[in-house]
């Protein structure tokens, strides 16, 4: 497992090269201008939407499980930061933060990945103050049948290679039966990318009250 975890982080920013050139970046850059305020990244991995965040923000925290990403995202801090973020070691079931306390949080391809999505997103509930702001890119369960039928037949094997990564999530759905609300949503193919990870969703979800 560690080796595995080690391996992942290793390889993590040169496998996704392409698809950040071809579309990510663009996507994280035009997502992240609307960040404001006390920030809060799930999963922020090697630390790759670091650049397109604002200078504005009134604070950022970064939290990450993995011990390997951890190191390659306090890596990059230390090159390319302008103000000194918080990092934590924390899973996105619990993080140990105040209840109402975030205005901002950020998930990009991280809800495919946690242990318990529904747990996750009532976590970011408690966290967000009312008003306050889930920023998401994710990629989620396929529309076409066969599709999906291929992503239920390579979901065990797939989510052992790639750090629990599940193919057939629902996100939009469970973020809206978490209470919170979608008021800005894009569906794109993610490319290069296999077809089973192909179908993503980008927004804005709000807590309004
Ligand atoms: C596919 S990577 C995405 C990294 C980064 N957010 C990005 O946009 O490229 C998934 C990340 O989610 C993290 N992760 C996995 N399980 C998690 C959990 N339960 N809570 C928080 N992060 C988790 C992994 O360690 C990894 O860094």
């Amino acid at each position: 497992m560690g080796v595995y975890s080690w391996l992942l982080a290793k390889g993590y920013d040169l496998a996704m090269y392409k698809t950040e050139q071809r579309c990510l970046q663009k996507w994280r850059s035009e997502l992240l201008l609307r960040a404001t305020g006390e920030l809060l990244e799930i999963g922020a991995g090697t630390g790759v939407n670091l650049p397109h965040y604002p200078a504005h923000l009134k604070r950022l925290t970064l939290s990450e499980p993995d011990r390997h990403m951890r190191l390659k995202l306090q890596k990059k801090l230390s090159t390319e930061q302008q103000y000194p973020p918080r990092i934590a070691a924390w899973s996105a079931e619990q993080i140990e933060l105040p209840d109402r306390s975030v205005d901002t949080i950020v998930s990009t391809l991280v809800l495919c990945s946690v242990n318990d999505q529904q747990q996750t997103l009532k976590e970011l509930y408690r966290l967000l103050r009312p008003g306050g702001q889930l920023l998401f890119l994710e990629h989620v369960i396929a529309r076409d049948p066969d599709t999906v039928r291929w992503q239920k037949r390579c979901e065990p094997f797939w989510s052992c290679c790639s750090g629990n990564c599940r193919l057939t999530r629902d996100t939009a759905g469970a973020i809206e039966a978490a209470g919170l609300q979608i008021e800005r949503l894009t569906e794109d193919d993610m490319s290069p990318a296999p077809t089973i990870i192909k179908r993503t969703i980008r927004g804005v979800a709000r807590k309004t009250s």
